[in-house]
């Protein structure tokens, strides 16, 4: 059975449709890929699947059970995570802080960013292993502001992992990075795959070929094509499409 399991979804945000009976399968510890043109409603698909969008009509499995439509708190404690397309860190704050307030155990005791400066050894060490595992070790005393675009990247991502999710969501996680940024990354990306289930949006195409296991593909709302990136290198649609195009 998947993991993940969109059954028909549908927004629309007044008289303009959005997503168009989306069905969309993900297995667990799959990584799965979602690409498609600027405004094909890839965002509001992972705000669904988050529950920051209520679908219009349809259904959205998670291990079995319907949570379309529940508040985004409720889908975080069933364990899915994002990344969000636009970053949202706290600036002033440490890596290790910006990790440790993400913390489940931290989050339970109340959110208090004082006690975050003030440190407590568990959390630290804790958060510490985070950014250890996304190679962010040596930059923990580093403020969010001060660390190089590639590096605030790969907090993001651990930030998501704080809170032990089952799913990971990325949105455009290499947007804004270089080649070598693009690199790093797609070397993160490959080590956490198979640790847990990963659904990522991408527009770098040679990116989302070489990390995920299947890609579904959105345009103007709809599922136009899906398939293993082999698959999809010869579908016809993506062919015809630039999105095709990867090196
Ligand atoms: N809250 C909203 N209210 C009204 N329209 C919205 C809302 N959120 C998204 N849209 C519209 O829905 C369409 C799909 O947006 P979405 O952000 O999901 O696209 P996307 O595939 O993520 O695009 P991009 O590649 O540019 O990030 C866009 O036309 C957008 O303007
Ligand atoms: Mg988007």
């Amino acid at each position: 059975m998947a993991l993940i399991e969109a059954k028909g979804v549908h927004v629309r945000f007044g008289d303009r449709v959005v997503l168009e009976e989306v069905d969309m399968s993900v297995l667990e510890k799959e990584c799965h890929g979602i690409m498609g043109p600027n405004g094909a409603g890839k965002t509001t698909f992972f705000n669904v699947l988050t529950g920051r969008a209520k679908p219009t009509r349809g259904e959205l499995f998670l291990d079995g059970e319907n949570v379309a439509g529940l508040p985004p708190h409720r889908i975080a404690r069933k364990g899915v995570a994002r990344s969000f397309q636009i970053m949202t860190l706290f600036d002033e704050y440490t890596a290790r802080d910006n990790v440790m307030v993400a913390l489940p155990q931290f989050r339970d005791r109340g959110f208090d960013m004082r006690r975050a400066a003030a440190g407590d050894s568990h959390f630290k060490s804790e958060a510490e292993k985070v950014l250890a595992d996304v190679g962010l070790a040596d930059k923990a005393d580093i403020r969010a502001k001060e660390l190089p675009y590639g590096d605030r990247r790969a907090l993001e991502i651990a930030v998501a992992l704080a809170q032990k999710p089952r799913v990971l969501c990325l949105d455009e996680p290499t947007s804004g990075l270089g080649t070598d940024g693009v690199q790093r990354l797609l070397g993160l990306a490959q080590k956490l795959k198979g640790k847990l289930t990963m659904i990522v949006i991408e527009h770098d195409m040679s990116f989302l070929f070489s990390l995920a296991d299947r890609i579904s593909v959105l345009h103007w709302g709809q599922v136009v094509a899906r398939g293993t990136p082999l698959q999809l290198q010869e579908n016809p649609w993506v062919k015809r499409s630039n999105l095709g195009k990867f090196s």
